[in-house]
């Protein structure tokens, strides 16, 4: 019989710590895993759980899970999206040349983030900012990955990754303009290319999320005509 959660090595990796991550449903899912959590060897158990199955999200409360984000999930046609009629600011594909710089905007850009690793105060924050630096980097390794970089003023201002979830679909996963860059249209930009790119290559949709309390990119994807597909909760649960 498979175990109820996954050991996730780049997790116990990260905080020096033993890290499993589950999906629970339903009420019956949470019993099995906290009853499985409690005799594991781990330290940490992550959970991500629907947002409507409100009795099993109150059930992981009760067991002492601290909530630390919710992710809201999004997802629109590619049909939606248009190329810009200006060429400002020059989105192209990273090249492995890029890779110092597209860290340093990863570092930046995800420091202090709204994630789960960094809501809870018993991880490191400098430890969960480079899960994000390094998540970034290992789309450029990968053959089904697409890394996009802006470029303004002379200078790498973003970069977005997505991959190829299949023939029909695309999931843009991470996302970061260098906070000296923000608020300038560089991301919409990047979200547009990417959308582009995906329709050019035959996707009929896009796949998209973050935090419920990051604002931006809801924003952006609202106006690329994606709409709010589900949600989760993310749960922490410690042994101890
Ligand atoms: C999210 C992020 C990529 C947005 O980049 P950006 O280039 O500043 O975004 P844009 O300039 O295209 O702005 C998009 C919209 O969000 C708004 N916005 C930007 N930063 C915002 C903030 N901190 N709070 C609220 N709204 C914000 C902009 O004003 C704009 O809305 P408007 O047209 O109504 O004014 C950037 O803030 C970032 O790197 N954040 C940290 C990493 C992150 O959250 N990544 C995305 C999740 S994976």
């Amino acid at each position: 019989m498979s175990e109820p959660a996954a050991y996730s090595a780049l997790d116990s990796q990260r905080f020096g710590i033993r890290v499993f991550r589950a999906r629970a449903d339903d009420v019956a899912a949470v019993s099995e895993l906290t009853q499985f959590a409690r005799s594991a060897d781990l330290d940490l158990l992550i959970v991500r759980c629907p947002v409507e199955a409100v009795a099993a999200a109150q059930l992981l409360e009760r067991a002492g899970g601290i909530l630390t984000d919710t992710l809201v999930c999004y997802r629109g046609p590619t049909s939606s999206f248009e190329p810009s009629p200006t060429a400002s600011p020059c989105v192209r594909l990273c090249q492995e040349t890029d890779r110092a710089v597209l860290e340093a905007i990863a570092r930046a850009s995800f420091a202090g983030f709204f994630g789960h690793y960094h809501a809870d105060p018993r991880l490191d924050p400098a430890a969960a900012t480079e899960g994000y630096v390094e998540w970034a980097t290992s789309a450029l390794a990968d053959a089904s990955s697409v890394v996009l970089v802006s470029e303004t003023e002379g200078r790498l201002s973003g970069f977005l990754t997505a991959k190829k979830l299949d023939a029909k679909t695309w999931e843009i996963l991470l996302n970061g303009v260098a906070p000296e860059f923000q608020r300038r249209g560089i991301y919409a930009a990047l979200f547009r290319e990417i959308g582009c790119r995906a329709r050019a290559q035959g996707a009929s949709d896009v796949l998209v999320s973050t935090q419920l309390a990051n604002l931006a990119p809801q924003k952006v994807w609202s106006r690329a005509g994606l709409a709010l597909d589900h949600a989760l909760y993310t749960f922490h649960w410690w042994k101890a």
